[in-house]
């Protein structure tokens, strides 16, 4: 059985303040990344900018690619799992989505779990953020459903658990786009603000042969190159740079030691590059980092959690063991 008495919760939640307003349209703060990013001796622009219009449709095509298995290893993990999972977690639940359009996943979650009684989406950008609320509450009219538009890594204001059970869901390998370090204060963060008895399920990508994830990561189509270079198209179109993008090409590598993908855009020439009055010299060779995606082998993983205050309950794979979804619980 589900509630239904969703809508005053919805009503109190669904807001998008000043504040998140900012975070999605910028106030200004992508300049200031990108100056100071491209002012530093080692150039680096934080990966949240990666995510434009452009670029998360990008990213969309991404997921679809032969060579980009994250995404449809981890469904079928989740898929084949689904019972295990649920079966997993006992009493009633709230299930806590990080991240609007996981592309159906939390529906797989949702329909193996009949203690389900209600369901809170989190995300920054209110257009998928509502249509995810919209998506499941047609597939599910009993449960209570929010939408909290906000920064899921920030300050947020939950709808009030009501004796349920937190069951934060993190899909995606999305942790993978952390440092180490801040991936342990995330879990930290969500690990005191579930409660006494919440659990996390989170999607992880696992180490393995650098061919496969630098083929991942830099496919044949060139789709994630072009992913990478809207950052630079991007900088274009909103910050008026003069950015040459023929100029720069998209590199991944895998790093062993501790275990990431780097993907940088490396200058193919000289070259300068003028952006809102400032000028930035690129030697032939010189990179901008644009994002790391750390791998984890399934202890490693679980000893971070480990360290955040969480305990492992139990962890699923692939037959290839290509990708791990680990369901944790708050430690005591
Ligand atoms: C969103 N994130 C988990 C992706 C990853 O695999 O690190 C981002 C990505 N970048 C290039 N390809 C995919």
């Amino acid at each position: 059985m589900h509630f239904t008495d969703s809508t005053a919760i919805e009503r109190e939640y669904t807001q998008c303040d000043s504040a998140t307003e900012s975070l999605v349209n910028g106030d200004g703060e992508f300049l200031r990344e990108v100056l100071e990013g491209l002012s530093r001796p080692h150039r680096a622009i934080p990966c949240r900018f990666l995510y434009d219009a452009a670029g998360s449709a990008i990213f969309d095509s991404i997921c679809q690619l032969p060579e980009y298995y994250p995404t449809r290893t981890e469904r079928q993990i989740l898929e084949i799992n689904a019972d295990a999972i649920a079966a997993s977690i006992s009493g009633d639940l709230r299930f806590i989505e990080l991240g609007a359009g996981s592309g159906g996943k939390a529906e797989i979650l949702l329909d193996a779990m009949d203690k389900a009684r209600a369901y809170v989406c989190i995300d920054i950008s209110p257009v998928p953020l509502a249509s995810a609320a919209a998506a499941v509450r047609a597939r599910y009219p009993g449960l209570a459903v929010s939408a909290v538009c906000g920064n899921y890594l920030g300050q947020l204001d939950l709808p009030p658990r009501r004796a349920l059970r937190d069951v934060c869901f993190f899909p995606g390998s999305t942790i993978g786009n952390f440092e180490r370090d801040d991936a342990r204060g995330f879990l930290r963060e969500w690990r005191n603000r579930l409660g006494p008895d919440g659990m996390m399920l989170i999607g992880v990508d696992l180490k393995k042969n650098a061919a496969v994830l630098e083929a991942a990561y830099d496919d044949a189509q060139g789709i994630t190159a072009a992913f990478s270079l809207n950052l630079l198209h991007r900088a274009n179109r909103e910050l008026g740079a003069n950015f040459n993008t023929d100029a720069f090409r998209h590199c991944a590598r895998y790093v062993s030691n501790p275990g990431h993908v780097e993907i940088s855009l490396v200058s193919q020439t000289e070259q300068v590059v003028a952006i809102a009055g400032r000028t930035f010299q690129f030697a032939k060779g010189e990179a901008i980092h644009v994002e790391n995606s750390h791998k984890y082998a399934i202890n490693e993983f679980a000893a971070l959690a480990g360290k955040a205050g969480f305990e492992s309950v139990d962890v699923w794979t692939d037959d290839d063991a290509l990708f791990s979804v680990h369901l944790l619980c708050v430690a005591h």
